[in-house]
């Protein structure tokens, strides 16, 4: 393939990319975007593997069939609940990739033709190791916390702040000292063992309930590592798609602040400005239990109807059964809606895939701030599997860890009923004080189990 051949495809699949980012803004539109991603993905892969630059073809073949076996395996066994670490693993390899390609470029340097091209190409080297060391250990650290063997309440060394800064500048000198070298190989192995340690203190000083944004801001670093590994092999395309997952991490993770009422840079700098507090264990008063059969009475005199999911809904595959009840219902006269928290479940847009999986039709499914309004005229409310999504603490608690993240008021509506299988707390690891408020009951059990017993009974 000539050169001019592989630049050709690299635009083509560079088109195809930002179709596919911009199909996968909707949910009508997702598959089609899925395809187009898979179709740039293998025009990118063709064109690189025979272009004129590429060697050891079965190499690299036989690189793709091991890697890709590994992929399809784990795809094919990931469960919903487990994408985020799954997605927060791969973005560590990214950064691993990052660095390889960085070292590489370091060892065998290009030929360059001036001196302000080998500067170019150091700073490159430089930036490249540095933002893939970050994101290496800092998407490590996210997998732990994601999957629980990590702890998800917030690393607090003492001067945690002054400590990110002097690993900024710190390394800003040794950069400094690297060109002026020529390229120091000292400067640069002490520069990655700080952004490793950075990395890592930067997502361990995060708390449970900001691990969303974390995962997008860490999926924006992966990015931007591609994009500087795109700089050091000269590759256009590389570039262009770090700078399009860059980019578009970058805007998610602002747009999941804005939902959370968290500071952009505070999360970013790693719980910058947070003074977050232990969770007490305060007395919170008597719980009221009810049964399936009791709360399908309930919704059969309900004229209004709102369930709020939340993580358990996914833990329990309920989905199905709940789509069941809300044709029940609405055959029977009654107006069911949904209420989505932006950051309901474990990933961004977790609760609107169920239920489009389960064939909820999209037109009851609304936004938070589109219902947050309608519980005082909601009869009844079923919290299935949700807990911080739908905690009066965020509003009402300064000192809770999750004060100031706008929340799904349910406890405006008459009754509420709240699925899950124990007074355990939620992600963020705080108790909720709108299990023991007067309107709400609990229906303790499997969130299947309970939704299927009410299908049951109606
Ligand atoms: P959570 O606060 O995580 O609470 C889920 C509740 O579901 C738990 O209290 C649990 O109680 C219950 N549960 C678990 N399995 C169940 C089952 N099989 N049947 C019935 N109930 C079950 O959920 P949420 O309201 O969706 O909030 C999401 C949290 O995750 C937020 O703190 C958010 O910041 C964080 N987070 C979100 C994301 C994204 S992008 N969405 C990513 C990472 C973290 P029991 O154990 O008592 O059953």
């Amino acid at each position: 393939m000539s050169a001019g051949i592989v630049q050709a495809a690299y635009i083509v699949s560079a088109l195809f990319f930002i179709l596919s980012l911009a199909g996968l803004s909707k949910q009508e539109s997702a598959k089609a975007g899925n395809y187009y991603g898979i179709v740039g993905m293998a025009i990118a892969l063709l064109a690189t593997i025979f272009s004129p630059d590429s060697q050891g073809f079965g190499w690299i073949i036989l690189a793709m069939i091991i890697g890709g076996s590994i992929g399809i395996h784990y795809a094919k066994k990931v469960e919903m609940t487990e994408m985020p670490e799954l997605v927060a693993i791969l973005h560590s390899f990214v950064g691993l990739a990052a660095v390889l390609v960085g070292y590489n470029s370091f060892i065998a340097a290009p030929e360059s033709n001036t001196h302000a091209e080998h500067v170019i190409h150091l700073v490159e080297v430089f930036i490249g190791v540095f933002i893939g060391a970050i994101t290496f250990t800092g998407s490590i650290v996210a997998f732990g916390k994601l999957r629980g063997v990590i702890s998800s309440s917030p690393l607090n060394l003492p001067n945690k702040h002054k400590l990110n800064l002097a690993a900024v500048v710190i390394s800003t000198l040794l950069l400094v000292y690297f060109v002026n070298q020529s390229g120091s190989t000292f400067a640069l192995l002490l520069m990655t063992a700080i952004a490793l340690a950075f990395g890592y203190h930067l997502v361990a000083s995060i708390g449970g309930a900001d691990m969303p944004v974390v995962v997008s801001m860490l999926n924006s670093y992966s990015g931007w590592a591609a994009a500087a590994a795109g700089f050091m092999l000269a590759n256009d395309l590389l570039i262009v798609t770090g700078a399009l997952v860059g980019s578009s991490g970058a805007i998610l993770s602002y747009i999941m602040c804005k939902a959370m009422n968290r500071s952009f840079v505070s999360v970013i700098a790693g719980g910058f400005g947070q003074e977050v507090s232990v969770s007490s264990d305060q007395e919170q008063g008597e719980h009221r239990e009810t049964s399936a059969e009791e709360v399908a009475e309930m919704l059969k005199n309900s004229k209004s109807v709102i369930i709020t999911p939340g993580y358990g809904m996914a833990v329990a595959q309920a989905q199905y059964p709940v789509h069941e009840i809300t044709e029940k219902l609405r055959s029977k006269g009654v107006d069911v809606r949904f209420g989505i928290h932006p950051v309901a479940g474990r990933l961004p847009g977790h609760m609107n895939v169920l239920l489009a999986e389960a064939k909820v039709p999209y037109d009851i499914v609304l936004e938070m701030e589109e219902i947050n309004d309608d519980f005082t005229e909601t009869d009844t409310v079923l919290v299935i599997g949700a807990n911080d999504t739908v905690n009066p603490a965020a509003q009402d608690d300064p000192n809770s860890p999750i004060a100031g993240m706008p929340v799904l008021e349910v406890w405006n509506a008459q009754n509420v009923i709240a699925f899950k299988r124990s007074m355990n707390t939620g992600y963020a690891g705080v108790q909720n004080p709108l299990f023991f408020k007067d309107n709400t009951q609990m229906l303790f059990g499997d969130a299947k189990d309970s939704v299927d017993a009410i299908a049951k009974a109606l």
